[in-house]
Formats: structure tokens, C-alpha cells, sequence
């Protein structure tokens, strides 16, 4: 079984369930991606968000009382984080994946979040189109994610039995090659204690990357004859 199969049917709502207190108990302020965000975006500029892997949307939440925000929209594996989201913040929420996901509209800020590194490399490219066709031209996509300059895959020790694995590698660079993107802030920090961002004493089983880009499409294309 293709391992997104095995996560939709499964192990989506486990995590959600496991970490269900965590994220309720979650403050904006303590949030890395909020803080990105927040730090290095007008906020004023943020109309639309689209948030992919949201889980509840306890994220796009911390995101409502932005001044100008009328959209946003959040897309998850797990049946279980989209209906106690709806109940909870009543948020725009959809039971899907990130590589089917269907909207049509441009969001002004993308959100990825420890998403990637779950998808099935069959499907990976898609994911990748996926995410990059809702950013609009101008608009912001921040990536989190564990980080490895080099691609690696780790066996997912929470289902023993099954063929599954989690992938690492530099998913912000996939977005940069295109010449479409450029960086706006980052941050390498440990999975295990975000304050420990000195990415040189981090183990590197734990290493994490925030990354905030900016779609900035043809603009650094240099013009020649
Ligand atoms: C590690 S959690 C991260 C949740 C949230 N983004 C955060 O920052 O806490 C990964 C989330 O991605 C969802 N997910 C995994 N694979 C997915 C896929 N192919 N499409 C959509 N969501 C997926 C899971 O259900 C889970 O909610």
C-alpha cells in the first residue's frame, strides 16, 4: 500500500490524537511560524492564507484577528482534525491531500508545516506543484520541516508492521532552484528545544528548518540577448 494510503487511513488521526492537548494548549506567540510571519510580513498585506497539513487549524486560528484577513482555508489528512476544527474555530477546513487538493483561488501566505517529509515520493512532485500553484505572484510561502542537506528517509517507528518512512532533505532549496522564489528569512532550529537554534551543536537527527520565501516568479530571471 502506497504510504499516503496508509497514513490517510490511519495514522493522521493518530497524530492528531496524540498530540490533540499540545496543539488546543498551543500560543500564537510561542508559534515559530507565526513568528516568521509576523516578523518579516506586513500584516496589514495578509487578506488570504492557505494552510496544507493544517491538522485542526489551530494555526490559521492564531491567524483571525489579522486586520485585513477575509480567506482562510486549511486541508488535512486526518477526518478527525478537519470536524473538530469546524466545531472549534469554525474554520474553512478540508479532508484531503496535498497533492489532490483543489481550490480554486491564490493565496497572499501558503503554509507547510511538517508535511512534506510524510508524502510518498511517488507523490512528492505533485505535493510540490500543489503548494506552489496556490502561492500568488508576490505572495508568501513559509516551509517547516526536519532538514538534511542531503536527501535521507528514516523508518516512521509508529507503525511497526508497515513499509513506511519519513523523508528529509532541503524542501525550501526544491522551491529556490526554480528561480521563482527567493528567501526572506530562516531559521534551523531543534526538534526537541526551539530555542536552540545554533545550528552547529544541534544533533542532526533533530535539525529542523523554518524557511519564508517570497513567489517573486521572472523578477531575479536576468534579462540577456
Ligand atoms: C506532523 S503533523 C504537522 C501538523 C501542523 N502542520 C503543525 O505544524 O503542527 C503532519 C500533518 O500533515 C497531515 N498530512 C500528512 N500527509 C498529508 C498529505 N499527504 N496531505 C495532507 N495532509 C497530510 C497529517 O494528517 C498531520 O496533520
Amino acid at each position: 500500500m502506497i504510504q499516503d494510503t496508509i497514513f490517510e487511513k490511519s495514522e493522521s488521526d493518530a497524530w492528531f490524537l496524540r498530540n490533540e492537548k499540545a496543539i488546543i494548549n498551543r500560543h500564537a506567540n510561542n508559534d515559530i511560524i507565526y513568528r516568521m510571519i509576523c516578523g518579516n510580513i506586513n500584516k496589514e498585506k495578509i487578506t488570504s492564507i492557505l494552510d496544507l497539513g493544517c491538522s485542526n487549524g489551530f494555526r490559521l486560528n492564531f491567524f483571525k484577528s489579522l486586520p485585513n484577513i477575509k480567506k482562510l482555508v486549511g486541508v488535512d489528512l486526518s477526518e478527525k482534525a478537519i470536524e473538530d476544527g469546524k466545531a472549534r474555530y469554525g474554520l474553512e477546513l478540508y479532508k484531503d491531500s496535498i497533492s489532490d487538493f483543489e481550490y480554486n483561488y491564490k493565496f497572499d501566505l501558503v503554509i507547510v508545516n511538517f508535511v512534506f517529509h510524510w508524502v510518498s515520493r511517488e507523490f512528492i512532485t505533485k505535493a510540490i506543484y500543489n503548494t506552489d500553484r496556490y502561492v500568488s505572484g508576490g505572495g508568501a510561502l513559509v516551509i517547516g520541516d526536519f532538514y538534511s542537506p542531503t536527501p535521507c528517509k528514516r523508518f516512521y517507528h509508529h507503525l511497526p508492521d508497515e513499509k513506511v518512512y519519513t523523508y528529509k532533505t532541503d524542501y525550501p532549496a526544491i522551491f529556490k532552484s526554480f528561480g521563482t522564489y527567493k528567501k526572506l528569512s530562516n531559521l534551523y532550529y531543534d526538534t526537541d528545544n526551539v530555542n536552540n537554534t545554533d545550528r552547529e551543536t544541534i544533533d542532526k537527527g533533530n535539525l529542523c528548518l523554518c524557511e519564508l520565501l517570497q513567489k517573486t516568479l521572472d523578477e531575479n530571471y536576468v534579462e540577456v540577448n
